[in-house]
This record gives structure tokens, sequence and C-alpha cells, in this order.
């Protein structure tokens, strides 16, 4: 009997295999950073050849770290950045192009183009999402008009499309020499080509963005044996795939209609589980998948996605080297007792939920001579308890559920400071799990279940346990300004192009 389960999780700066055991606790894990290309202003690529290299690293840094092989695990899961696109030769298995990362922007125009007609909306009540750069149909749109003779290629099925699961997925069961081209239906969900009620891609959509069916992967659920891996994990069963966000909400055990989670890693997302019926957004927020364990019906969810989160951290550490980690944001931003009055709206891929404007940009507002770095550090990670607030307003009036306590997880619940600001200005309880790996726990979930690993969903909410809750703290008048100030600072970022 395996002692384990495995867990691949390519997200959008790093790699990371963790194993798990049957309490979902962490075994062993290692991780790997690939770069970030960004040729233009609001263009993000990433090197689908680096990104295997460092998937098969980290599998055998995991592995040896505690003397494993890959006869230890049970099956392997897969989580992924969700909306990266790429394609490539199925005979030679070489990218045709970088991946597009979900949050380029090059898209605009067609997005732009494409709305002209009936709007933004759509395509919303067929696939939930509104007309973006940040969904993959488009993006692929851009590749298939830019790599020469992609379209041909791609109509013969000699390219393929994937996103980063279906890259993966390919290369860990065989890549060239018959590997399987399948995604599932949560990433699926997030190419804006599926319909989400017949779970397959939608001929419409298709003949719109003008996409041969011939290129895209089979659409599978998200728990179930799909083949068999080669190479480092030889014959353990692939049995899992979730994108990052679904992962998440399954691994924070939020199995019941109502329950939600916010997962804070290079952006933020939170999800609403609703059920098995989809629900209509009306207030800026996503309509997607959230699981399909193998033949049971789907599980919908709501999704409020905010593109920069840990991000900005990040821009701040490279582009300006206000911090030399990231770690030290939060000492940075304690060495002052509030914001000086000063927000940051890190709009650098236009502003997501609930606004949807590609054309908004990052604004640091409120300026004074009186403001220093540890000000700048400080609304720099109040940005995303702001943003979250606003996702949080719109999941309550589309949901009618008002969110008593709010689940975290992803790098960023490490930041006390954090943490706390936003227990304040949510003026509902945070709470952090004990293991904050949840998109990787939930993607080891999906791949145990379906192998018998775990025997059903109840382990999961059996194995969920608090390590952490913050209360709110902050007198109703003080958060009342500081979210109107907030606000204008918005007002300004959406107004940018105007
Ligand atoms: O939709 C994009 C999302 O999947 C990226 O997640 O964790 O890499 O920020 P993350």
């Amino acid at each position: 009997m395996s002692r384990y389960v495995g867990s691949i999780d390519q997200g959008t700066t790093s790699t990371r295999f963790i194993i798990f055991d049957r309490k979902g606790e962490i075994i062993s894990s290692d991780q790997k950073e690939h770069e970030q290309l960004y040729p233009k202003p609001g263009w993000v690529e990433h090197d689908p050849a680096e990104i295997w290299r460092n998937t098969e690293a980290v599998i055998a840094g995991a592995l040896q770290r505690k003397g494993l092989a890959a006869g230890d695990l049970a099956s392997v899961g897969i989580t992924n950045q969700r909306e990266t696109t790429m394609l490539w030769d199925r005979k030679t298995g070489k990218p045709a192009h970088n991946a597009v990362v979900w949050m380029d922007t090059r898209t605009d125009q067609l997005v732009a183009r494409l709305s002209e007609d009936s709007g933004k909306d759509r395509l919303r009540a067929k696939t939930g999402l509104p007309l973006a750069t940040y969904f993959s149909g488009l993006k692929l749109r851009w590749l298939l008009d830019h790599v020469p003779g992609a379209q041909k290629a791609a109509e013969a099925g000699d390219l393929l499309f994937g996103n980063m699961d279906s890259w993966v997925v390919w290369n860990l069961t065989g890549g060239t020499e018959g590997g399987l081209h399948l995604t599932d239906v949560t990433n699926a969900s997030r190419t804006q080509l599926m319909d989400l009620e017949t779970l397959d891609w939608d001929r419409d959509i298709l003949n719109l963005f003008d996409i041969p069916r011939a290129c895209l992967p089979e659409i599978r659920s998200s728990s179930e044996v799909y083949g068999k891996a080669r190479g480092v994990l030889a014959d353990v069963p692939v049995a899992g795939i979730l994108g990052d966000q679904q992962a998440a909400l399954f691994g924070q055990a939020c199995l019941q209609p109502g329950e939600a989670k916010n997962t804070y890693g290079t952006g933020c997302f939170m999800l609403m589980n609703t059920g098995e019926k989809p629900y209509q957004s009306s207030h800026g927020l996503l309509t997607t998948l959230g699981y399909k364990l193998g033949k049971e019906k789907a599980v919908y969810a709501l999704e409020g996605s905010i593109a920069i989160a840990g991000a900005l951290v990040q821009w701040l550490r490279d582009n300006l080297g206000l911090v030399r980690t990231a770690p030290e944001i939060e000492t940075l931003a304690g060495t002052v007792p509030d914001n000086g009055d000063v927000y940051f709206v890190p709009a650098f891929s236009g502003l997501y939920a609930p606004h949807w404007k590609e054309s908004a940009r990052g604004v640091i507002a409120g300026l004074t001579r009186f403001a220093n770095k540890g000000h700048i550090a400080r609304a720099a990670l109040e940005a995303t308890a702001f943003q979250t607030h606003e996702v949080i307003e719109a999941m309550t009036k589309d949901s009618g559920v008002e969110i008593t306590e709010l689940r975290t997880d992803g790098g960023m619940v490490v930041n006390e400071l954090l943490m706390q600001f936003q227990a304040d200005i949510l003026n509902v309880p945070v709470v952090r799990p004990r293991v904050i790996e949840t998109t990787a726990l939930g993607a080891a979930y999906a791949a145990g279940l379906a192998t018998g690993y775990w025997n059903s969903t109840r382990d999961i909410s059996d194995n969920w346990g608090v390590d952490k809750r913050w209360h709110p703290a902050m007198a109703q008048a003080q958060r009342a300004k500081l979210l109107a100030a907030w606000t204008k600072a918005v007002d300004r970022s959406l107004d940018w192009a105007e």
C-alpha cells in the first residue's frame, strides 16, 4: 500500500512538488522559480520548456529529500496557474511560442472589437465570464494569428493548445511518445470556450473566435485516473487536475454551498462554492467550475479575481528595490503606525473583479512630503485587503450569503499585519488553516480520492484544522474613512485612460 500522494503545483512564479500523507500533512516538498519575461508593457510570458524542466527537477528533489521513490506514491495530482496559454508541436514536443501568461493584456484590442457588438457580457450566459484579456480563448486566437502557419497546423491537429495543466500532463505521460492531451473541467471553464452546462467546447464560440477544435484537449473530470506517468514518476497513476484556485477551494474543504476561501498568491482569488448550479453574477464576479469528482455532478463556484496581490510586493522588491526579500515588506510596513493617507491601486493588468477594466492603470494616491517608504509598503499590503473587501461586497450581493468568517491561504497569509488589517477592514474574523499549501493539497485530494487513498470528501473535512484566527479590532468610523479614500484612489485608476 503506497504511503503518500504527490502534487505538482505549477504556479505563476514557481513550480512545486509536495508529498502529503493521509492526514494532509506535508511529508516533503521542493520548489523552483522560473523566469518572468516582459517583452513589452502589459505583456508577460513564460518559457514552457523551462517550466517542464523545473517540474521534473522538483519531483526528483522532493522524492530525494526523504529518500522516497515513485512507488511510494499512490497517485499524483496536478494544479496550475490557470488561463496561461500555449501551443506546442505534437510531433516534436516543441512549444510554438512562449506561454502567454494569464495577466498579459495583449488581447485588449480583440476584447474591444468583440465587445462592440453586444457588449462585454455577450458570452456570460454560456461561459460565466465577461470578455477580458484574462481568459485563454483570445490568447489562443492571438497565438494562431501571430505564429506563422499556426492556424493551418492547429486545424490539422499538428499543433496542440493547452493551459499549463495540459502541458504538464502531456509531458508527464510520455510527451511525443503517446502523451495524453487533456484538461479538466475547471481549467476548461477558464478558456471561455466551454459551455458551463454541457461541459463541452461550444461550437458557436469556437466559430466566433475561429478556433479549430482539432487543437483542443479532451475535457475530463477533476478526479479520475487519466493514465500513468512515465520518467521520474514511472507508473504512478495521474489522477487529479484542478486549476489552482479551485484546488484551494477543495483543499480548504469548502464543500458546501456558501463556503468560501481567499488565496493570497501572485494575485488574490476568492471562490465561493455555489453547489450544483451555475449562478450568474450581476456584480462583476465570474461563474466558474468548482470541481467535478469522476462521474458525480459538477460543483460550481462564484469567483472574485484580483490580478495583483503578492506580485505587488515582488514589484517593490524587483523594480524599485524597496526591500531585499518579500517577507521584509512586513517589517518595513511595521515601521509606521498607519498608511499616512497613502493608497496604492496596483492595476498593472487593468483592474479585474469587480471592475473588469483593461485600461485602468496603477496609481499611488495621497502622497505628501510626510510619506516615506514605510507608508508605501503599508499601502501595498493594504491594497490586497481593500481589493478583497470589494470582492466580498460583490459576493454578498450576488449570493445573498453574508460571509461570517474568511478562510485564507497562500504565501501572503504568513503576514500578520496583512491578516489583522484584512479582519479589520472586512469586520469579520480571518482564519488561517494548519496547512496553508491548500492549492497543492486540493490537487492531492483529487488524485487520492480517484485511487482510493482517501475514501470520501469526509476525509478532507476531517483533516481541515485552524492554525490562527484574527478578530476585527477597528472602529466603524475609521473603517469607513479608509474605504472611502480607497474608493477615490480606485476611481483615479479607472479614469486613467479617459
Ligand atoms: O487565474 C490565475 C491564477 O490561477 C494564478 O494563481 O497562485 O499563480 O497567483 P497564482
